[in-house]
């Protein structure tokens, strides 16, 4: 092997090192390669063979013609989600904001940034788990200008409502083991709790017929770093579950 072919596997192992370092932990969690195939969930779900891609691309394609509330009118970009359609792992967030709308993608801001780390801490790899969000379009607070900047908010009850079922059937289609709600806004929107997520976070729900982890959404982390620890304590109990299968 090349020298600088080391020195690059050197370098990427030294930065994940590091970022278990930031996380305070010590283990190394390995990359999860899921073997389910896709053909034997679509044999399960229903009389003819249609894949689970399949069945994720016509469900997008129905979400961007919706205009069931306002929020479609004004986006640029519906945000479905992306990830496996085998996920064992689907993350939900609160809705795109500027950077997602611009780019039609889930958390690729900065908060989309440390939720990849967070993931990879957990030795799994973006592409590997599904990521969505409760509302698929973004809610701005001047709806009239999607090029400011600072103009994102949480979606409001009616909107999350609204959008719910085109979530219930990612969840259907992907059937993952366990969902993980990032902050309070998708926390309320599935669950209809009254806790505050500091209250309900790192205690396993149910959502129908799936556990559902509630956390704090990284943007939290990133204005409150001290929050960092919960998370990670949040997802130890997650790759717990997915390895025993208890709670
Ligand atoms: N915050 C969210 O909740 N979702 C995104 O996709 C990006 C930021």
């Amino acid at each position: 092997m090349k020298s600088s072919e080391y020195i690059k596997i050197i370098k990427s192992a030294k930065n994940a090192l590091e970022e278990y370092e930031n996380w305070g932990e010590d283990e190394i969690y390995m990359k999860k390669i899921s073997s389910a195939s896709s053909l034997d969930n679509s044999f399960a779900a229903g009389s003819l063979p249609v894949s689970q891609d399949a069945e994720l691309e016509s469900l997008k394609k129905q979400t961007a013609a919706c205009r069931k509330c306002s929020l479609g009118a004004h986006r640029l970009n519906c945000v479905f989600g992306e990830g496996s359609s085998n996920a064992d792992i689907m993350f939900v967030g609160e809705g795109p904001g500027f950077d997602e709308d611009h780019k039609g993608r889930p958390f690729i801001g900065r908060a989309g940034q440390l939720l990849t780390k967070i993931i990879e801490a957990m030795g799994y790899s973006r592409e590997s788990l599904y990521i969505a969000n409760i509302v698929k379009c973004h809610p701005m607070k001047d709806s009239s200008d999607p090029e400011k900047r600072a103009n994102d908010r949480p979606p409001s009850p009616e909107e999350m409502d609204s959008c719910r079922s085109y979530l219930d059937r990612q969840i259907e289609i992907i059937r993952p083991k366990i969902i993980i709600t990032l902050g309070a806004s998708s926390t309320k929107g599935l669950l209809k709790n009254e806790e505050s997520i500091s209250v309900i976070r790192g205690s396993i729900r149910q959502y129908k017929d799936v556990k559902l982890m509630p956390t704090y959404h990284p943007a939290a982390l990133l204005r409150n770093p001290n929050l960092k620890k919960y998370v990670w304590d949040d997802m130890k109990k997650v790759m717990s579950f997915l390895k025993t299968g208890t709670i």
